[in-house]
């Protein structure tokens, strides 16, 4: 039996950072429709903290292995069909997961889900692509179906989400407001044509009043709350309200996730402007193919340089903790990327 052992990071009790800690294990040959991969970088998210803390809506029990998007080199698999050109041992390829357990140095995973690494992209970029590129999508895409010259709210156009739907709406020639509070929202926000509300400061009702009077075509939100009828207020006729999270209470995420959601869905029954909801791992689950299709396109952008994600930090692995921290204390802005020394 041709046995790997190799560490991953498990969190072994909902926690702070230092619930996370590094075990051995070991990967069996893979099953049929499966590859065993060798990660080579590990994209980290804010729902990966959520999840640790045990305050997620698709919470995994402990212990588990936290993360969502991976880039790696496939060791060997396991098919009775005839296997694609590119499918073969050393192949890279970026993978979304549906159930988190990318922070591990191997990963055993359905082919379906493997998409190809387009020639010459560094993992360390490509590993910042999946989750935060495809909620993008699925916001702007699925859901908003926004066209070009719209005027759109991203709340929290700084963080990893919001820098991805700025990216993409930019591309798409989206007229874009953001709110966000960072040190350097400003800038950062400037870079991708959108126009900074300091959430701290400004109220963005009043803010867009003024700048958009006829109201904005849509609003991307993750923060859920009280926001949600303001955002919804801001609407021009024909418009849509966007919720990829409840985030805005830490502690209270499950709960305000199941309410906001039933609110949303509620607010959708009125007529005249249209709510939207939308939960990325489900939907790459529902539509395999549309996932190989988006995720494919989005790596050829970054390969292209079309979308630039920012790496804020890489870590090794099995510091996955420090990073933890880092976020927490918001000492790193840009997308932290965890890479395997071996
Ligand atoms: N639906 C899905 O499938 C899906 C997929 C991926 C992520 N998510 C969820 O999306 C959320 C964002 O994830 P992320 O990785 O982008 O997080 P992130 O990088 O931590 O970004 C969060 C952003 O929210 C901003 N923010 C905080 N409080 C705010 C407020 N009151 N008003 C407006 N903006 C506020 C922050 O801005 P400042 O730092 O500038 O203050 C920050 O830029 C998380 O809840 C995550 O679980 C959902």
């Amino acid at each position: 039996m041709n046995e790997i052992t190799y560490r991953k990071i498990v969190v072994e009790r909902f926690g702070g950072a230092e619930a996370m800690k590094t075990v051995e294990a070991t990967l069996g040959e893979p099953p049929p429709g499966h590859a065993r991969i060798r990660v080579l970088a590990a994209g980290v998210g804010f729902t990966d903290l959520m999840a640790r803390s045990g305050d997620y809506l698709l919470q995994r029990k402990v212990p588990f292995t936290p993360g969502y998007e991976l880039v790696g080199e496939i060791v060997d698999f396991n098919t009775d069909d005839s296997p694609p050109a590119w499918l073969a041992p050393g192949a890279r390829v970026a993978v979304a997961l549906t159930k988190m357990g990318a922070y591990s140095e191997y990963v055993s995973l359905p082919l379906w889900q493997l998409v190809p690494l387009p020639e010459g992209l560094d993992p360390r970029l490509a590993a910042t692509v999946p989750l935060d590129h495809l909620t993008a999508l699925s916001v702007l895409e699925t859901h908003g179906r926004v066209e070009a010259g719209d005027a759109v709210l991203i709340q929290g156009a700084s963080g990893g989400v919001g820098q991805a739907l700025s990216r993409l709406g930019g591309l798409r020639g989206l007229r874009m407001y953001g709110t966000a509070s960072a040190p350097g929202g400003e800038e950062l926000l400037a870079r991708h044509g959108v126009t900074f509300i300091d959430y701290r400061r400004q109220d963005f009702e009043t803010v867009l009043r003024k700048l958009e009077p006829a109201g904005v075509d849509a609003v991307f939100d993750h923060i859920g709350g009280p926001g949600l009828r303001k955002a919804y207020r801001v609407l021009a006729p024909g418009g849509v309200l966007v919720s990829y999270a409840f985030a805005g209470r830490p502690g209270h995420m499950v709960a305000d996730t199941v309410r906001g959601a039933m609110r949303v869905k509620l607010m959708n029954l009125r007529p005249g402007r249209r709510t939207a909801l939308s939960m990325v791992p489900s939907e790459i689950k529902g539509d395999r193919k549309g996932y190989r299709e988006r995720l494919g396109r989005l790596l050829d952008m970054a390969a292209r340089g079309e979308i630039t994600p920012r790496i804020g930090s890489v870590y090794p692995l099995m510091r996955a903790a420090e990073v933890h921290t880092a976020l927490e204390r918001r000492e790193i802005t840009g997308k932290a990327v965890l890479v395997t020394d071996r």
